[in-house]
């Protein structure tokens, strides 16, 4: 009974919406709809049990492969209807203003699903003020989303490019009215939710269940891992760089890379100042404009380097075009500052002094970092 009158609910809408604007006069739309209603009512209670659509509680499977189980929200549930639907929000341009944006076109397979624009374009054609992020192994995130880390959840953020005016420039209530509008969309709720309620809520709840499954665990890097390939020469000797303190004496030689982006992320979900620049004041405060904290001024969050050899060009600013320029600055580009992070006190001039096969080496192994099947290559 449920069943057949939410269909109603969506057909009626439709065709009274639709035939209403083709007739023009009040009356007559009036009469059209109510006759089409009951058409639709005959036509819809006539419907085939067997293939009405129905919540499908089907769960998602989660392959994390190797890594720990990541901390989901305590209420998240899984399933192939809600990432299925999460996958068409993602890619759907009516979340924008003019129809021409989606969550894709700044978050791109092909790029580790980030953007090779410095800052990307928003619907008004105007630059944002960040790089695009990359969207790897967000379920991992302990420490909120942003390179700033302003919003706590995924469900929270991905609301947040939809109505930010650099980005998609919509408000929520327009984008429900384009979504109602769209049939596909009735269905797909009904599958993900149980009911075709088209809420900012649900997008959100799908968004994330979407980027939850964007899991990254099949470089080169994770087969030698597994225990499937051996590095090459270089690839190891820029791995063990990278897993190294530097030596004041020189007898050993280290990167410092991993106190940072260590563990299997790459990343120690931190907030911290690389010491790109001199200050404060720093252009972009980073960290400091959500907490107010002195001590945060100029940090940002240590970002993962899976596939990084996709996500040029590098930091929040997008600065660096090359890792060659990446490694350069931890050579001995970091600038001092009360907030620049103490691990770094080797990289500032005269740095590291790391020779040139050190360099090369060093790209080498952040290049084993490229997963081909998350890239869709
Ligand atoms: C106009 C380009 C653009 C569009 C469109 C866009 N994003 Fe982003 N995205 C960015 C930028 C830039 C950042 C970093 C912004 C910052 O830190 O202030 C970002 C950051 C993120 C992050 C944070 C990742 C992390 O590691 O913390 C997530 C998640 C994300 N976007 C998801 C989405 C979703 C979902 C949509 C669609 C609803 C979307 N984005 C639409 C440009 C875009
Ligand atoms: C003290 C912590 C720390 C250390 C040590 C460190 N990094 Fe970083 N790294 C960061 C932070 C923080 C950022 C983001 C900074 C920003 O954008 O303002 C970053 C950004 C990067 C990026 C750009 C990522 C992107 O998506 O734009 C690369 C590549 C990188 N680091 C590589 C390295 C390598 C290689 C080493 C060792 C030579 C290293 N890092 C050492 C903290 C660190």
């Amino acid at each position: 009974m449920s069943k057949c009158s939410n269909g109603l609910n969506h057909f009626t809408r439709m065709n009274g919406y639709h035939f209403a604007r083709a007739l023009g006069g009040w009356a007559s739309s009036v009469t059209f709809y109510f006759v089409c209603t009951t058409i639709v009512v005959l036509a819809s209670c006539k419907e085939d049990p067997v293939n009405a659509v129905v919540y499908d509680p089907t769960p998602f499977l989660l392959e994390f492969g190797g890594f720990p189980p990541p901390p989901l929200p305590a209420d998240l549930v899984l399933t192939e209807a809600g990432v299925a639907l999460g996958s068409m929000l993602f890619h759907e341009t009516a979340l924008s203003g003019d129809l021409t944006q989606s969550c894709a076109s700044c978050h791109q397979q092909e790029f580790g699903f980030s953007d090779p624009n410095t800052f990307s374009i928003g619907i008004d054609g105007l630059p944002g003020r960040r790089q695009a992020m990359t969207l790897a192994n967000l379920a991992w995130h302990r420490n909120g989303f942003f390179w700033d880390g302003r919003s706590p959840t995924l469900r929270d953020q991905a609301l947040r490019p939809i109505q930010d005016p650099l980005e998609m420039h919509e408000t929520l209530d327009n984008a429900i009215a384009k979504l109602r509008d769209k049939p596909e969309y009735a269905d797909a709720f009904v599958r993900a939710f149980g009911d075709e309620d088209i809420s900012a809520d649900r997008i959100g709840l799908a968004l994330e269940q979407f980027m939850i499954t964007l899991i990254s665990n099949d470089s080169r890097f994770d087969r030698y891992q597994r225990g499937e390939l051996l590095l090459t020469e270089s690839e190891a000797r820029g791995l063990a760089l990278f897993n190294t303190e530097f030596d004041p004496l020189g007898v050993v030689k280290g990167a410092e890379c991993f106190h940072c982006h260590g563990g299997f992320n790459f990343t120690n979900d931190r907030f911290s100042n690389n010491g790109l620049d001199a200050g404060p004041p720093f252009a972009d405060e980073g960290r400091y404009e959500v907490t107010g904290n002195p001590g945060d001024r100029g940090k940002f969050l240590v970002p993962t380097l899976r596939n990084i050899a996709q996500t040029a060009p590098y930091m929040h600013d997008g600065r660096f075009a090359t890792l060659r320029e990446v490694i350069d600055h931890y050579d001995h580009g970091v600038q001092a500052s009360p907030t620049v992070d103490p691990l770094l006190q080797f990289s500032i001039d005269p740095g590291l002094q790391l020779s040139e096969q050190d360099k090369l080496d060093l790209e080498a192994f952040l290049r084993t970092l490229s997963d081909e099947a998350f890239l869709g290559l």
